[in-house]
Parts: C-alpha cells; structure tokens; sequence
C-alpha cells in the first residue's frame, strides 16, 4: 500500500502585521487538515493569497500573483487557489470575474471556515464565495493552536476592524467594525506563545488606545499591565496607537512596565493642520506636539517612529513644509512615507484637487531625505553607547555567506527602541543555538543607513540589568 503524502500549501502575505497572524492561523487550520507549508507554489496543492488593499499597488501586486498562479494551473488544474483578505472582501466580484482559476474567495470575517470550504470545493467542485461581515468577534476569531513553535517575535490580535474613518483609508471597509477580542482569550494566547518560544510579542490593533471601550472591558493599559506579568516573557509592543487617543495612562505604563519596550509608533500622516483635518485625524499639529513631549517627559530616549502620506488631495507645497517642519522638530527616530493613493469607497476619492504623480513623487523624495538625515544624526550618536539586543539568530549577510566558522559571523537582533543591530562577537567556541533569543549587551562601532553596527560586550551578566529595555540607550 502507498502511503498518503501530505497535502502541500504555498501561501502569500501581503500587507500588515495583521495579515500576517491570519495567514499564521490559517496556516495551523489547514495542519489540522493535513497540509504542510512549503516554500514554493511550484510544488503546491493549494495557493492561498492573503491580501491588502492599503494602497493600489498592493492591490496590483495581488492581481498579479493570482495571474501567475492562474497560469499555472492551466498545466496543473488540480491545483487549488483561494484569495483571501482584503482586497477579497472589498473586490470579490472583480476577482471572481477576471480570474477563472480562483476556486475559493474569503473576506476578511470568514477566514475561519477556510477548512470546511475546502473541503466542500474537494468535494463539489464549484466556487466558493463568503465575505459576509459580522459585527461579533465571536463569530470568526481564529485562535493560535497551542503547541507549534512560536515565533521569537510574535504577534497577536487584540482588537479587528476600524471605526476612526480617516478620509483617505479603506481598512473600516474591509476589515469593519472596531472590535476587541476579551483580555482573558488574549493572555492566554500570550502565555502559550511564551511556552513555546516567544520572548517578544507585539499587540496588534489600529488604534490599541481605544481596546475594550465599546465592549467595556479593561483598558489597554491594563491589558498591558497583566501582558507585563507573564514569566518568561521579556519584551512587549503594540501597533499602532491613535494620536488622538493616545491617554496619560499609556504614557505612564512606558516609565512603569519595565517590559513594555522604549518605542512607539505613532502615524501623524501631515504636519498641516488643514490636512489633519481634511483626513478626518482629529488632532491638530499643537495636540501631536504636546503628547510627543508627554511622551518624553516619561521617557527621555523614547524612540518615536511615524507614517506620512504625500500628497493627500490639496496639499499645497506650504502645508508639505509644515510636514518637513514637524519632522526637523519631533526628530522622529525613522518614518514611512507613502503616496496618496485613492482607495474605493474612502472619502478622499472623491475629492477634486488631486496631486499631480510627478510632485507626489518628489515630496515622497524630500521626505524621505530628510529622514535618511535625521535617523543618520540619530544613529551617529548612538555610536560608542550599549545597547541591549534581543538576538533573532544570523545577520542577513551571514546567512548569505557559506561560512564554515563560528569566527567573524555576524548576527542580528533589535534593541529595545526597535533598532537593527548586527554584531560580531570574538569567542569563536560561543555557537549560534548559545545566542539565539538572548538579550545581550551590544556595543555600538558604526552607523549604518537603517541599522546599527556593533560587537557583544565580553561578560554578558555584568552589564543586562533591566530586560525589557526602558533604561538603556541604543
Ligand atoms: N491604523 C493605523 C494605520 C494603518 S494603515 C493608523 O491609524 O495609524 C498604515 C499606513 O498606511 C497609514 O498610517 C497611512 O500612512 C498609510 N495609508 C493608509 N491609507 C493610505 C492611502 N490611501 N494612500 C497612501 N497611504 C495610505
Ligand atoms: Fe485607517 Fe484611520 Fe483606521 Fe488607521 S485609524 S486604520 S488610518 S481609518
Ligand atoms: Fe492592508 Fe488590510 Fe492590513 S488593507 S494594511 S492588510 S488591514
């Protein structure tokens, strides 16, 4: 008799952190089902493409992908190819209709019954069409299946959907409404991550600051507090926080929970009061200013990141002087910058005054010169300090090098303030498995572009005082 061979899935990601845990949990439903991930949709039983609809060119990135998949089961028919996500929820027809080969569409709330569906389609055959949306979390949370080995750094889902409607943004359509996910179902996901493996987790929301309310439960400051009391836990964060909702209650946990790491992302998109407001923001510049000083009042050497968006229908070349302005001020410690993009059903499509391409694309540029200035005065400084690093294992070079020797590999790991550091160190007899999920004290030697270069501080145990990273500098 021939034994049975697995089933093989090839799948996808693009888009946020968040599609990255759905595509993690689709991938234990479909274990559970008796299919093993593989690396290359070549060999493939089943493709699945988890996708976002954030900007256009995600969109086309998705379209393309699926073309691709398209073409191949034209020799390889039995091949099965689900979309899933959210261009799948917000264009099910347009997919349906222009790709033939797409056998299963799943929205963004009914990623749970991937199993059942597939198995219906083994059986019948036909296309399989869901992106009904619920408003009860209940009814699709996917939960993390424990026992897998966990991510270093892992993610989890504490609250789904959007209710701030930002003019430009098509996440409230596609993902629906804010809904929070209840503390107990989410400490224990953290516990069990941490049983098995994860030092670092990071909660994933779109704006954290406003977890539990609608549903009265805790706060998101005292999710973290009881986040921050999990053994063997060492390190959190959370993406991303709302300015307007940012409270003195989530400024202080930074100064008292000594795992909640020194950094936070917190997307301003404008510097220009009168396109915070076209964009539905609901902060003024003055608002953003003065909770970016709260935040260092608590913590001095907090690291703040941010988004922007260029070219935002009606942006004069005034209004972009007040971003370039607000970035020399704030000093941001790295930033994205993204090009409007008109997104279906956002309310800024609508609008009249568009920016031409080719002026979007060059206040793309100035930005972004001006962040490779600022995080390059930042990153300068930093040279000669000590910082902690959690290490995820070898450098991006070091994995591309054959080397045979411990000696001059180089490994890589993130400080507390989110900051890549490779680094070297000089024991030779020191094996990688040794390093692995560390925290270790780095000594910074040079800056580069977007990381930072250093060497491990000989005697570890000498200098790692606090774990989670607010007393330390790099
Ligand atoms: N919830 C988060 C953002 C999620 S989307 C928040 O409110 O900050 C991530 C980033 O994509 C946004 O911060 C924004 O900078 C960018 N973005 C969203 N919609 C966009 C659009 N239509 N065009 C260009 N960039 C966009
Ligand atoms: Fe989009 Fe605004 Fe919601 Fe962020 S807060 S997901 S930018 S609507
Ligand atoms: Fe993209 Fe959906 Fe995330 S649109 S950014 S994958 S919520």
């Amino acid at each position: 008799m021939t034994k049975m061979r697995n089933k093989r899935v090839y799948i996808s990601t693009i888009g946020c952190q968040m599609n990255v845990y759905d595509s993690d949990r689709m991938l234990e439903m479909l274990a559970i089902s008796g299919y093993e991930p593989i690396d290359s949709f070549w060999r493939a039983d089943l493709v699945l493409v988890n996708t976002c609809a954030i900007r256009e060119k995600a969109v086309q990135k998705a379209n393309s992908f699926v073309g691709r998949i398209c073409g191949i089961k034209r020799a390889r028919p039995d091949l099965i190819l689900a979309v899933t996500g959210c261009v799948a929820q917000q264009q099910s027809d347009k997919i349906a209709e222009r790709f033939d080969g797409v056998d299963i569409i799943l929205g963004t709330h009914a990623l749970h019954r991937l199993p059942e569906y597939l198995r219906q389609f083994e059986s019948a055959h036909t296309r399989i069409i869901d992106v009904t949306m619920t408003t009860d979390i209940d009814h699709f949370e996917t939960e993390r299946a424990p026992g897998a080995p966990a991510d270093l750094s892992s993610f989890v889902t504490i609250m789904r959907g959007c209710d701030n409607y930002c003019t430009y943004c098509v996440v409230p359509y596609v993902r629906g409404r804010e809904m929070s996910r209840i503390p107990d179902r989410i400490l224990e996901e953290v516990r069990g991550l941490v049983r098995d493996g994860a030092k670092e987790v990071t909660l994933l929301g779109q704006n954290v600051n406003s977890y539990g309310k609608k549903e009265g439960l805790c706060s998101f400051g005292q999710l973290l507090e009881e986040v921050n009391a999990i053994n063997g836990l060492e390190r959190i964060r959370f993406v991303t926080s709302h300015p307007k909702d940012l409270s003195d209650e989530l400024i202080s946990a930074f100064g008292r929970l000594e795992k909640l790491c020194n950094h936070i992302h917190l997307p301003v998109q404008s510097g220009s009061d009168r396109i915070l407001k076209r964009m539905n923001r609901k902060y003024t510049r003055a608002d953003y200013m003065e909770r970016v000083e709260a935040l260092r009042n608590v913590c001095p050497d907090i690291a703040i990141t941010t988004d922007f968006i260029v070219g935002f229908p009606g942006e004069t070349p005034e209004d972009f002087e007040q971003t370039l302005e607000l970035v020399e001020r704030v000093r941001f410690d790295t930033f994205f910058v993204f090009e409007y993009s008109d997104r279906p059903e956002a309310p800024a499509t609508q609008y009249s005054d568009k920016i031409d391409p080719v002026e979007k694309n060059r206040r793309l540029r100035a930005l972004f010169d001006l962040k490779n200035v600022i995080t390059g005065q930042t990153y300068d400084r930093l040279v000669g300090q000590t910082g902690i690093v959690l290490v995820e294992g070898l450098s991006k070079k070091s994995r591309q090098e054959d080397s045979v020797t411990h000696a001059g590999r180089e490994f890589s790991g993130r400080t507390s303030e989110n900051r890549i550091v490779n680094f070297i160190h000089d024991d030779d007899s020191l094996p990688e498995v040794k390093l692995h999920g560390r925290l270790v004290p780095v000594r910074i030697e040079k800056a580069c572009a977007n990381s930072l270069w250093g060497r491990l501080v000989p005697d570890p145990s000498a200098t790692v005082q606090n774990k989670g990273g607010n007393a330390h500098a790099a």
